[in-house]
C-alpha cells in the first residue's frame, strides 16, 4: 500500500452538521489558550464537503491506499445509544468514492475525538469507555465491513493517555498520573474488544492498532540517564506494545506508575487479541535524562544541539524509522506491518507563481522511506507507507500553523496546491511500480 493518512478532527470539519454532537477536541480547542492562535477543528480543512476533490487529489499522487478515522461523535453522538444514520452515510459515501478510484480504505475508529457526552461520564479513565467503543466498533463494522476490511482500533493511544492525561497539553487536558494510567489501561482493553467486535460484525477484517513509537537514547553514560532511557523506553514504547502481545503491562512501569491497574479477570486475554498487522507512527527519536523529582516516567527530554530538525523542532532521524521496524519484527514477532505515518512540518513558502517547493520535506520522505526498504531488506514484513499527511491540517495543540501536508491547504480560500513533496511522493511510487 503506497497512502496518504488524516484524521477525522484534524480535517473535516462541519462540526455542527448531520447530528455530529462536539468531541473532545471542540471542547479543548475552544478553551482558551489551550491551541496556538486560538485556532479549533471548526472549518479545519472543509474536507466534509470537499471530500471528491480530496480524492481526486490522492489519485493524482499515484496512492493506492487511504488511511482516514471515523469520528465517534459523528456516528454515535451519544457515546453510547442511537446510532446517526447521517454520519453513518458520510462515511458510507467515502468508502464508495475511495474504492471507485482505485484506493484501498483503511479506517482508525479512534483518532482521540472521544464524544464529549462520555468524557462527562468519566471517560478512558472509567471502564464503560472501552464497552461503549466496541459497541461503537460493532455498528460501523457492519456499516462499512463489505466494504472495508483494513481495520485500526487506536491511533497513538500513548498520546490519548499520556499527553492528554498526564501532560495536559491535549484534550481532554488532564494532568493527574491515575487518570492517566487508568486511561491506559482502559484504552488498550477498547482494543482488545474492539477487535472482537470488528471480527464478529465483519469476517475477515484484517484488524491492527497504530501506536507512536520512539528510539531512545540516553543522554549521557551515567547509569542514573541509562536507567531513565530505560523508563522512557517502557512509557512510549514497551508499555503499548507488551500487553497486545500477551506479555502484560510491564512490571518495571508498574513500579514506576505506582498506580494500582484497574485489572479484572480475563482483561489480558482481551486486550492480547490476536493482531493482523501492526502500525507505526514515527517521526522522532527522543534523547532522555534523569529526572528524579520530575513526573512519571522521571526521564526529562534532551535537546541535542547541531542535528537536523523540522519546523516542530524534532531530531530528524531515518535511522530511527528501520531501528523500529526490526525491532517490531525482532523482538515482537510482527507478521505485517505498516508504516502508518511519518511526515514533517516546514514553514512552506507559496512562490509567486503559485507553486510550493518544500526541499526539506522532500529530503525527510526520500530519506525515511530509504530506511524503509532498507528494514524491508533485512526482513521486516512491510506492506505499506502512508505519508503524513495528505492535507495541511489542524496540528492539534499547535493549531494551522506547522503544515504537514503534501498538499498545501490555503484555509481562506480552501485552495488545494500539490507540493514539491506530493510530486516527489509520485514519482518514488510511480518508480516502485515500474520496478516490481
Ligand atoms: C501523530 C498523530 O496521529 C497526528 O494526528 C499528528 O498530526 C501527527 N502525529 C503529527 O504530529
Amino acid at each position: 500500500m503506497w497512502g496518504t493518512a488524516t484524521s477525522a478532527y484534524q480535517i473535516e470539519g462541519a462540526v455542527a452538521e448531520d447530528g455530529r454532537s462536539p468531541s473532545i477536541w471542540d471542547t479543548f480547542s475552544h478553551t482558551p489558550g489551550a491551541i496556538a492562535g486560538g485556532d479549533h477543528g471548526d472549518v479545519a480543512c472543509d474536507h466534509y464537503h470537499r471530500w471528491r476533490e480530496d480524492i481526486g487529489l490522492m489519485r493524482r499522487l499515484g496512492t493506492n491506499a487511504y488511511r482516514l478515522s471515523l469520528a465517534w461523535p459523528r456516528v454515535v453522538p451519544g457515546g453510547d445509544g442511537p446510532v446517526n444514520a447521517e454520519g453513518l452515510a458520510f462515511y458510507d459515501r467515502l468508502v464508495d468514492g475511495l474504492l471507485e478510484a482505485g484506493i484501498t480504505p483503511s479506517v482508525t475508529l479512534y483518532h482521540w475525538d472521544l464524544p464529549q457526552t462520555l468524557q462527562d461520564r468519566g471517560g478512558w479513565p472509567e471502564r464503560d469507555t472501552a464497552e461503549h467503543f466496541a459497541a461503537y466498533a460493532s455498528v460501523v463494522a457492519e456499516r462499512l465491513g463489505d466494504r472495508v476490511s483494513h481495520w485500526a482500533t487506536l491511533n497513538e493511544p500513548l498520546c490519548s493517555a499520556w499527553i492528554g492525561h498526564l501532560e495536559g497539553t491535549m484534550a481532554p487536558g488532564w494532568t493527574d498520573l491515575t487518570a492517566a494510567v487508568r486511561a491506559s489501561y482502559h484504552l488498550l482493553l477498547g482494543h482488545g474488544l474492539a477487535a472482537r467486535a470488528l471480527r464478529a460484525a465483519a469476517p475477515g477484517a484484517q484488524v491492527g492498532i497504530v501506536n507512536n513509537l520512539s528510539t531512545i537514547h540516553a543522554a549521557s553514560d551515567r547509569p542514573e540517564d541509562r536507567a531513565a532511557a530505560v523508563r522512557m523506553d517502557g512509557h512510549t514504547n514497551r508499555w503499548w506494545l507488551d500487553p497486545v502481545h500477551g506479555r502484560g503491562f510491564p512490571e518495571d512501569m508498574r513500579e514506576v506508575y505506582g498506580v494500582e491497574l484497574p485489572e479484572k479477570p480475563g482483561d489480558l486475554e482481551t486486550i492480547a487479541a490476536p493482531l493482523d498487522w501492526l502500525g507505526l507512527n514515527y517521526y522522532f527519536p527522543q534523547v532522555v535524562a534523569d529526572d528524579p523529582d520530575g513526573p512519571a516516567p522521571r526521564a526529562a527530554f534532551v535537546r541535542r544541539g547541531g542535528v537536523p530538525r523540522t519546523g516542530m523542532d524534532w531530531e530528524i532521524d531515518a535511522g530511527g524509522i528501520e531501528t523500529l521496524l526490526l525491532r517490531l519484527t525482532n523482538e515482537y514477532g510482527a507478521r505485517r506491518l505498516y508504516v502508518t505515518e511519518n511526515g514533517s512540518a516546514f514553514p512552506d513558502v507559496v512562490r509567486p507563481d503559485g507553486t510550493i517547493d518544500d526541499p526539506e520535506r522532500q529530503d525527510y520522505l526520500t530519506r525515511h522511506l530509504a530506511a524503509c526498504a532498507s528494514a524491508a531488506r533485512k526482513g521486516a514484513p512491510l506492506a505499506g507507507y502512508f505519508a503524513w499527511s495528505l492535507l495541511d491540517n489542524f496540528e492539534w495543540a499547535y493549531g494551522y500553523d506547522k503544515r504537514f501536508g503534501l498538499v498545501h491547504v490555503d484555509y481562506a480560500t480552501q485552495v488545494r496546491t500539490i507540493k514539491g513533496s506530493g510530486h516527489r511522493y509520485a514519482d518514488i511510487i510511480r518508480g516502485h511500480a515500474e520496478r516490481s
